[in-house]
């Protein structure tokens, strides 16, 4: 057992805030956990309640860094995180997923000669046209404990000739479910409150700027769910949100789809869990669904969650109309997978045991 290391963990996004959860409980059994929010996303939906409900530790710095273009975001979350690093002098940076906060903490680590541990590594839509995918690969190329959730993740990293460092632990988002689900389904009276039955809806997310930023893109989705009259609950992406507003779209929203305001982790689980189907463009959306054994329906046209397309759980429809209603149409799943290509819960606990172990000279 290595001594005790401090470790600065950067989140920012949503979705980092539900990886960090089961780690940070984890790490600080044996390590110290300095928590770093750029402020990526800053309002209370899409951040504070998380901490809430997940009892996040209180971060000790928040960079606040908001919202602004690609490079002027991550130069921000960048230029900041450096600052505390340059304070701290922690002895590993640990970033999570792909977005802007992961690329920028992780370069701000490299350039100080951090070691660098990734969650969630080897991902791959390959299609750079994504910023995540930049994020995902300049991440992984310059962290030097990758933490990767599946084994055809761990096969492409060796196609890129990154094979020290790389360790299949499974998924971290198994552990946040796993934590929460139970409550979730028990306490959550998420159904009540929208008047809606299970089984007999399907919820909706969106929020790429590849589908966002073109209002003829949520016309076409309007239209189709319009016409197979399910009811679809839409807890709504701020940044969805604008340009609806600003596109004068919101009147073309149909009477079939209910738009509420982003959801906590608990409810949006509940939501999830008694959807007939999930229509989405949301990379861990696509695997909760997997999990929870509910239909997805992806508003993409690629996946780095390929696992998630086997025995018909999820299918990529892209923006295209017809494709969409008649996914609509399908019943909700009875069974659920035959594999769990994203392993059991514990992926903490792996974690936690490999850097308990892990030793820098031998780093690669
Ligand atoms: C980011 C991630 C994406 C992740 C998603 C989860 C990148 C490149 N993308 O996308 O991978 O799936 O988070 O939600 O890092 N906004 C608010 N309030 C907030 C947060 C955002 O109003 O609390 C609005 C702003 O108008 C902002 C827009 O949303 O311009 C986009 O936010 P940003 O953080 O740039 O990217 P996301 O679309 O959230």
């Amino acid at each position: 057992m290595r001594e005790r290391m401090k470790i600065v963990s950067i989140v920012g996004a949503r979705p980092q805030f539900i990886k960090c959860a089961p780690l940070s409980k984890e790490l600080r059994k044996s390590h110290e956990e300095v928590i770093v929010h750029t402020g990526q996303h800053y309002d209370y939906e899409m951040s504070k309640v998380f901490f809430d409900e997940l009892e996040i530790p209180k971060p000790d710095y928040n960079l606040n860094a908001g919202s602004g273009a690609q490079g002027q975001q991550t130069a921000k979350i960048l230029a900041a995180t450096e600052e505390v690093l340059l304070k701290e002098k922690p002895q590993m940076v640990m970033v999570f997923g792909d977005t802007n906060s992961t690329v920028a903490g992780a370069l701000a680590a490299a350039k100080l000669l951090i070691p660098i541990a990734h969650v969630e590594a080897g991902l791959r839509s390959y299609d750079r046209t994504m910023p995540e995918e930049v994020n995902r690969v300049l991440t992984d190329h310059i962290s030097n404990l990758l933490f990767v959730p599946t084994e055809g993740a761990v096969e492409g990293l060796c196609r890129e000739g990154i094979r020290k460092g790389v360790h299949r632990v499974g998924d971290v988002m198994v552990d946040s479910l796993s934590t929460v689900k139970k409550a979730a389904l028990g306490r959550s009276t998420v159904l009540q409150k929208l008047g809606i039955e299970r089984r007999g809806y399907f919820a909706m997310t969106m929020h790429r700027a590849s589908n966002t930023d073109d209002p003829a893109k949520l016309s076409r989705l309007f239209r189709a769910v319009e016409r197979s009259g399910i009811p679809v609950v839409f807890p709504i992406h701020p940044r969805t949100g604008k340009v609806l507003k600003d596109s004068g779209l919101l009147k073309e929203v149909p009477p079939n789809i209910k738009i509420i305001e982003p959801l906590g982790y608990l409810d949006m689980i509940a939501l999830m869990a008694s959807a007939r189907g999930i229509l989405t463009d949301s990379g861990g959306i696509q695997k909760e669904a997997f999990i929870l054994g509910t239909r997805c329906i992806t508003l993409r046209e690629n996946t780095e969650w390929t696992e998630t397309l086997t025995e018909g759980r999820n299918r990529l429809v892209g923006l295209d109309e017809k494709k969409i209603e008649r996914s609509l149409s399908l019943p909700a799943l009875t069974a659920g997978p035959r594999s769990q290509p994203f392993g059991r819960a514990g992926t903490s606990r792996r974690i936690a045991a490999v850097l308990d172990r892990w030793d820098e000279r031998g780093r690669p």
